[in-house]
């Protein structure tokens, strides 16, 4: 349905700077965002424009340079940094006599590529559809204009008309889907919600590392890849630490600037689990130079998805690579807790285990229980919780229990058993 950059389609990358040259970052994601699109960049170009033409977006001396150069190239596409109005793609088209992409399109071609679930096939085409449909209707209002009326209504118009009305049907069609897709995942959210083990969403900007910590922390093998956006739907898996308390894990798809707000809707599936999570695992390349303007970034669409008050750690991974930097270095928190981790070497991850739990369910407490041979009933609910960490046969004929409990578990347990907190029978 949209065209996309094939594997290894030859592409030319234009930035375009209006009243100021392109930012070195900015040039580096766009080309990133091609490379992930699976784009072969044959060039790329800089323009500096004072005010956007709106024909063409950069000047018509420029655009016929453009042309020469693509021609010599042999680019099949240009990629354009910048959000085009459909007229200037379709112009740009015209003169360049090659497709050309902008930012939007390229971002939900990656999108479609990468979406896996049938909820995200369907959010993305839906995404797609609504991006071409504008397009559609602008360029119908466009032509009429250009044709004037009474006479002129030819055949290319009713071809865009009944275009408009298949694409409005598959838009309606695929709403209706979409609709009872998310219901069906409202249910198995509320199914985890009763279950009460808590989730813990992992967050972070684009190629930060977040699915290669996720296979860490579940045990799974989910893809990672050296390309943006590796992961478009939320996976959820469980934290695989041996643990008897369950804590669920959601990966999202990676934050990126200047998201199209078309897209943001077709992620709502991802942003709710991060809304509703107990905790946020909020993973931060540690490895480059920009991570503190990169977490900002990020905190900012927190706080806009409403998302900004549930608690975080830090977590700044890649430390294998990021040792010239001091946690000095690491500023702009404003008090959420900061924990240094690898996920390719696996240095720092028992503590970030350790303070996730901490976070989701308090801290961890340890006892040793004398019970006596009445007691046989609690050791059999204790062995029953997974709680039990070691035994022995005791003097008494009982059994001497290390425990190993979450502070609420704990007190909850001592509340049922009559139990004092060092694990003694209270006194009745
Ligand atoms: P998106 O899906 O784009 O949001 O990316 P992501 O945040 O899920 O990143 P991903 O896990 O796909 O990792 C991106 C790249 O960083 C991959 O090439 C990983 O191998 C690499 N990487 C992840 N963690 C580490 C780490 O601790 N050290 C090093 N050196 N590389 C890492």
């Amino acid at each position: 349905m949209f065209d996309r950059p094939g594997a290894g389609e030859r592409a030319l990358l234009l930035h375009v700077g209006v009243q100021r040259a392109c930012d070195p970052d900015e040039i580096a994601e766009f080309a990133a965002l091609a490379r992930s699109a699976g784009a072969d960049i044959v060039a790329e170009r800089h323009a500096r424009v004072r005010r956007p033409n709106s024909r063409l977006l950069i000047g018509t001396g420029k655009a016929d340079d453009l042309a020469e150069e693509i021609h010599d190239s042999g680019a099949e596409l240009l990629l354009v940094n910048r959000p085009l109005t459909p007229s200037q793609e379709r112009n740009l088209e015209r003169v360049l006599k090659v497709r050309v992409l902008d930012r939007n399109g390229l971002i939900l071609d990656i999108f479609a590529q990468r979406a896996m679930t049938f909820e995200g096939k369907i959010q993305v085409e839906l995404a797609q559809l609504e991006h071409l449909s504008t397009r559609l209707v602008r360029g119908w209002t466009h032509l009429e204009r250009q044709k004037g009326g009474i006479g002129l209504r030819g055949p290319g118009e009713t071809q865009l008309e009944s275009d408009r009305r298949m694409l409005g049907q598959r838009i309606k069609n695929l709403r209706g889907r979409l609709v009872k897709v998310e219901r069906q995942r409202d249910l198995s959210r509320r199914g985890r919600l009763r279950g009460s083990a808590p989730t813990v969403a992992l967050v972070g900007y684009t190629n930060a590392g977040k699915t290669t910590l996720f296979n860490r922390l579940s045990g799974a093998s989910a893809i990672a890849r050296d390309q943006l956006f590796a992961t478009l739907d939320p996976s959820i898996r469980k934290l695989a630490d041996g643990h008897r308390d369950d804590v669920l894990l959601a990966d999202t798809v990676g934050f990126v600037r200047d998201l199209p707000h078309e897209l943001v809707a077709a992620f709502r599936a991802t942003l709710t689990e991060t809304r509703e999570a107990r905790l946020l695992l909020h993973v931060i390349d540690a490895s480059d130079p920009h991570h503190v303007d990169r977490r900002r970034q990020v905190e900012e669409v927190l706080e806009g998805i409403g998302a900004g008050h549930v608690p975080r750690i830090d977590v700044y991974n890649k430390a294998d690579k990021a040792s010239a930097l001091s946690s000095a270095g690491y500023t702009g928190c404003n008090g959420s807790r900061r924990i240094q981790v690898s996920a390719l070497t696996g240095e720092g991850l028992d503590a970030l285990v350790e303070a996730t739990r901490e976070a989701c369910f308090g801290a961890t407490v340890t006892r040793r229980l004398e019970l006596s041979p009445r007691q046989s009933r609690l050791r059999a609910r204790l062995f029953a919780l997974r709680a039990v960490t070691g035994e022995r046969v005791n003097e008494a004929g009982g059994w001497t229990l290390d425990v190993e409990f979450t502070s609420r578990g704990w007190r909850q347990l001592c509340a049922q058993e009559g139990l004092l907190d060092d694990g003694l029978l209270q006194e009745t």
